[in-house]
């Protein structure tokens, strides 16, 4: 063998190697848009939250809002320039609830003389007059909703031991409820949409994509309201002329909030339910029908994309069985 031959031997090759490079650069493009995606949507996007402060008096409605990201989202709201209209379950928590945000926003010229209103609703329960509910507010030019009303209790019961009554709240918390509550609203909203941009957010769950043990249904409804956001901003962008009112799900991980059984310490992956509000406002207007606010929780997302279904089961599954552990024991149960 000569120096032609190895010359000749190492050429076929190339080309191989050459479609190789063309695959591997072909396969890399939907990673670098990913990550410049990521980049863009977290870290350099302007924000456009004032694009929804239009009309005489813009509001926004916050749901389950007396406590954890709820209140801290209405805080936030209130501080970006917005009336607000606050959802509870208890009068007294509630009216604690509006004193506290006054005081935060006292010396913020404009925040402070924003109109606080707000209305009581066990969002557990059924048969609501949803349009009784909605009245006194039927003049507001409304153009954010947040539906952060949910949650799941940690318990050690599978579905066959919970009784009807107690599943069918749990729907109704976390699916039914910002359902019906859209559905009053629709109008009101569509209305406000002559004027600027409109959102409705469902606050959803990482769980609602893993399905951990023990919250199964907790799951299939902010798998629902995932859904639900996808068909309702198809209803009001495609099928006739654009009404301007968008929906988006947010995903959410873990974040801190006092009112938990077993709360989480704060930290990078679970922030303070302040520092989530923030991001959370941040999401009005991203344009994303789906968006982790927060982006710790999006690379998490991606993660448990990337790493599978059987990784991920096992990895909840020992997760819920502490987190269940503990809650037992803060109730003081067996
Ligand atoms: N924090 C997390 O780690 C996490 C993770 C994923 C998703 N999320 C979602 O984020 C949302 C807020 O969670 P959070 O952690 O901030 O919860 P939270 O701190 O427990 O606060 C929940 C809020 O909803 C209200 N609420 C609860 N049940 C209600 C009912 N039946 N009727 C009316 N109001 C009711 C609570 O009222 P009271 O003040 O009277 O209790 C409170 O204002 C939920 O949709 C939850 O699924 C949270």
């Amino acid at each position: 063998m000569n120096w032609n031959d190895t010359i000749i031997s190492i050429t076929l090759p190339i080309d191989v190697v050459k479609y190789i490079f063309l695959l591997g650069i072909g396969l890399s493009i939907p990673i670098v848009y990913r990550v410049l995606d990521f980049l863009w949507l977290y870290f350099l996007r302007p924000s456009s939250v004032k694009r929804y402060l239009h009309g005489n008096a813009s509001y926004a409605v916050v749901t389950g809002a007396t406590d954890g990201i709820g209140k801290a989202t209405a805080a936030e709201l209130l501080t970006r320039g917005f009336n607000v209209i606050l959802h509870g379950r208890n009068e007294a928590k509630m009216q604690r609830v509006v004193d506290e945000l006054r005081a935060a926003v006292r010396g913020q010229e404009k925040a402070e003389k924003a109109d606080i209103r707000y209305f009581i609703a066990d969002a557990a329960k059924s048969g609501h007059d949803f349009a009784k509910m909605v009245a006194p507010f039927k003049g507001l030019h409304i153009t954010v909703v947040i539906h952060n009303v949910g949650g799941s209790d940690l318990l050690p019961q599978r579905i066959d031991q919970h009784t009807e009554e107690y599943l069918t709240s749990v729907v109704n918390k976390n699916a039914f409820f910002s359902l019906f509550l859209t559905r009053a609203l629709l109008p009101q909203l569509r209305r406000a949409a002559h004027s600027g941009p409109v959102q409705v957010l469902f606050v959803g769950s990482l769980a609602g994509d893993i399905a951990p043990p023990r919250v199964p249904l907790y799951a299939a409804s902010k798998g629902f309201l995932q859904a639900l956001t996808r068909g309702l901003d198809n209803d009001e962008e495609f099928f006739a002329r654009p009404t301007g009112v968008h929906f988006t799900y947010l995903v959410v991980g873990a974040v801190h909030s006092d009112n938990h059984d077993v709360p989480m310490s704060p930290s990078l992956t679970v922030p303070t339910s302040a520092r989530f509000a923030r991001a959370v406002v941040e999401a009005v207007g991203c344009g994303r029908r789906r968006i982790a606010p927060y982006y710790v929780h999006a690379v998490q997302s991606y993660f448990v994309e990337l790493v599978g279904e059987r990784i991920t089961d096992n990895m909840s599954a020992q997760e819920m069985g502490g987190l269940i552990k503990q809650a037992v024991k803060a109730r003081g149960e067996k």
